[in-house]
C-alpha cells in the first residue's frame, strides 16, 4: 500500500479517486501567468505525483494560460487509466494577467475546446463551472445560463460530468435542476470554514467536495495552535492541515498545490497522519483565532 491509499477514497462522477489529489495552478508562472521559471522542475513534479499513487489531478486552461495544461500532456500522455483531470471553465486571462469571465455559449465551447487540445483528450472527465459573479469567493446571481450551455456540450459527448466552482448553495441548488453536479469547488481550509454546513450537505448527498486553497492558498497558513500540534505529532503543519481537511469529512477530496518536488512528498505523507480528538479540538479553534 502506498502511502497516499491510507487517504482513502471517495466517488467522482463514476470514477473512484485517492482522496489526496494534487492541484496543478502552481506550476505555471508568478501569478499563475506564463511559464514556470523551471520548466522541468514542473514536469518533474507532475510525473513524480503520478509515480506516488496520485489519481486526481486539478487544473484549468486559463492556469498560464494554457501552460498548465500543456505541462500535464507533456508530462503525463499518455495518461494512466485510474488518472483523473478535473479542468475549469468560465474565465479568461486578460494580456495583463487579469482574471476575467469568460462565459458567453462561445467562450465556453472554445474554453471547452481548447481544455480538450491542450489536455490531448477527447472527452473533459469533470468540468467544474468556476462561478466569477464574485471573484474572491462565493457571490449570488444566476448561473442557469452558462451551466445550460455546458450540459449541451456534454450531451455532445465532450464532457462526462459536470461540477461547480466558487458557489453558494443557492447556486448548488439551481446548478443540480438543469444537471447532475458531481463535485462542488470552494475555497476551505483550517482557517476559512464558511462552507461548514454545506460540505455536511454534500456528503449526504454523496457528492465531493474539492476545497481550494486547503493550505491557505497564496498566504500559506501560519497559527501558533497548528504549529504546537505539528511539533507534537512530529509532522508539519502543512501535513496536519492536511490530515485535518481528511477527518473533517468523507466526501472532501485534497489538490494541495505546489510546484516542489519536497512539498509534494511531504503533503502526500500526510494520508499517514491520524489526529486524536484532542488534536481535532484544539485544531477547531483555529478559525476563531485572529492571527491566521
Ligand atoms: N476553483 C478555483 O477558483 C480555484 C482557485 C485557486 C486554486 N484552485 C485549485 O486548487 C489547487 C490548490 O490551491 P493552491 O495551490 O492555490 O493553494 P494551496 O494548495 O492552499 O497552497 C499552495 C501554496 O502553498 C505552498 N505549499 C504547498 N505545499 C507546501 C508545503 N508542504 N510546505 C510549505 N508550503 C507549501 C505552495 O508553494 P510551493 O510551490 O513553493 O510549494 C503554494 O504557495 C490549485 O492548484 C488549483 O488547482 C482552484
Amino acid at each position: 500500500m502506498s502511502s497516499i491509499d491510507k487517504s482513502g477514497t471517495f466517488t467522482l462522477g463514476n470514477r473512484t479517486v485517492k482522496r489526496l489529489g494534487y492541484g496543478a495552478m502552481q506550476l505555471a508562472g508568478p501569478g499563475v501567468f506564463g511559464p514556470p521559471k523551471d520548466r522541468d522542475a514542473a514536469l518533474a513534479v507532475l510525473r513524480e505525483a503520478v509515480a506516488s499513487g496520485v489519481d486526481h489531478i486539478d487544473t484549468s486552461d486559463f492556469y498560464g494560460p494554457h501552460i498548465t495544461n500543456q505541462l500535464i500532456r507533456e508530462a503525463l500522455h499518455p495518461y494512466p487509466d485510474n488518472l483523473v483531470v478535473v479542468t475549469k471553465i468560465g474565465a479568461r486571462r486578460g494580456d495583463d494577467g487579469a482574471w476575467l469571465q469568460a462565459l458567453s455559449r462561445s467562450d465556453l465551447t472554445q474554453a471547452v475546446h481548447d481544455n480538450l487540445r491542450n489536455l490531448k483528450l477527447d472527452t473533459l472527465e469533470v468540468v467544474n463551472f468556476r462561478s466569477m459573479h464574485g471573484v474572491r469567493g462565493p457571490a449570488e446571481g444566476s448561473i442557469e445560463a452558462p451551466l445550460t450551455v455546458l450540459a449541451e456540450l456534454q450531451q455532445q459527448g465532450l464532457i462526462r460530468h459536470i461540477g461547480l466552482s466558487n458557489v453558494t448553495p443557492t447556486q448548488i441548488a439551481e446548478g443540480r435542476r438543469i444537471c447532475e453536479i458531481v463535485c462542488v469547488q470552494n475555497h476551505y481550509n483550517l482557517a476559512h470554514r464558511n462552507d461548514d454546513v454545506l460540505i455536511d450537505d454534500l456528503a449526504r448527498a454523496d457528492i465531493a467536495y474539492v476545497p481550494y486553497f486547503p493550505l491557505g492558498g497564496f498566504t500559506p497558513l501560519q497559527s501558533s495552535t497548528l504549529s504546537g500540534v505539528a511539533a507534537r505529532l512530529g509532522a508539519t503543519p502543512m501535513q496536519v492541515a492536511l490530515a485535518w481537511l481528511l477527518q473533517r469529512a468523507p466526501n472532501i477530496l485534497l489538490i494541495p498545490g505546489t510546484s516542489s518536488d519536497a512539498h509534494l512528498k511531504e503533503n502526500l505523507a500526510a494520508a499517514e497522519l491520524n489526529l486524536s480528538e484532542n488534536d481535532l479540538a484544539e485544531l477547531n479553534a483555529i478559525a476563531s483565532e485572529e492571527h491566521i
